[in-house]
């Protein structure tokens, strides 16, 4: 060979080893659940080869192969698309997701994560309470659920209107863990309460409760 054909020869070897090692890799349409994936709700996601024939498809959860065995979990083929369908979704479906793809020796891969909301719950569900005038009151309400739901209370006055309690508005105090705490509490403090309990999931929670005072 002269330095010519040895030349040619270096370039034909790193084309072939480019295609082998840069090349094994199907692209895949990018998916993801939808963003309002609820608890009790049917999601479904579908993978898509850009390229590629008589694709097999497989499906991965946290990296462990999933099967079509259970009812509440569907997996569906055709030749050149699969499709992943839980219903109804469960709490501990939260995870990653990988449609995993092979095709005449070239693979391919696309993860994508599922984070399934939770509505609010109750954890304290706060209850009427007598106080004395002057003494301070720790009034608790606690939810749970996915996202975190928020707490706000507010004093009612009559049938349908109430104002927001916020803290340092006079002598109420409102906890980051939702407590809501009344100092040197007096007469005018009597009164209806309502706790709402929300995270934008379903319905929200509420509890109204009746503060007596008693004393001046
Ligand atoms: C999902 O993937 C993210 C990002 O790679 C990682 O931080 C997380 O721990 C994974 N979750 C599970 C349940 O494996
Ligand atoms: C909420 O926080 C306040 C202040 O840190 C604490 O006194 C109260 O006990 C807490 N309530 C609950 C239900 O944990
Ligand atoms: C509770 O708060 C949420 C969010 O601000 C609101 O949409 C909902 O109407 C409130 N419910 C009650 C009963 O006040």
């Amino acid at each position: 060979m002269d330095n010519h054909q040895s030349f040619f020869f270096t370039i034909l070897i790193l084309l072939i080893w480019i295609k082998i090692i840069g090349g094994n890799s199907i692209k895949i349409q990018p998916f993801s659940f939808p963003s309002d994936s609820a608890i009790g709700k049917r999601v479904s996601v579908t993978c898509t080869p850009l390229t590629g024939e008589k694709i097999e498809f497989k499906w991965l959860r946290n990296g462990i192969e999933m099967n079509n065995d259970r009812p509440r979990i569907q997996i569906g083929s055709l030749p050149l698309l699969s499709s992943l369908i839980i219903d109804p979704l469960q709490s501990d479906d939260s995870g990653n997701y990988t449609c995993f793809v092979t095709s005449r020796g070239l693979t391919g891969s696309y993860t994508t994560s599922l984070d399934v909301l939770v509505p609010a719950s109750w954890i304290i569900t706060p209850s009427d309470t007598d106080a004395s005038s002057g003494d301070s009151l720790m009034m608790n309400c606690k939810g749970t659920g996915k996202p975190e739901p928020v707490i706000i209370w507010s004093k009612l006055h009559g049938e349908n209107s109430g104002s927001v309690l916020s803290s340092g508005s006079s002598h109420f105090n409102i906890f980051s863990n939702g407590s809501l705490y009344i100092e040197n509490i007096a007469k005018e403090d009597e009164g209806m309460y309502k706790c709402n309990v929300s995270n934008g999931i379903g319905k929200s929670l509420f509890k109204t409760v009746v503060i007596k005072v008693i004393g001046m």
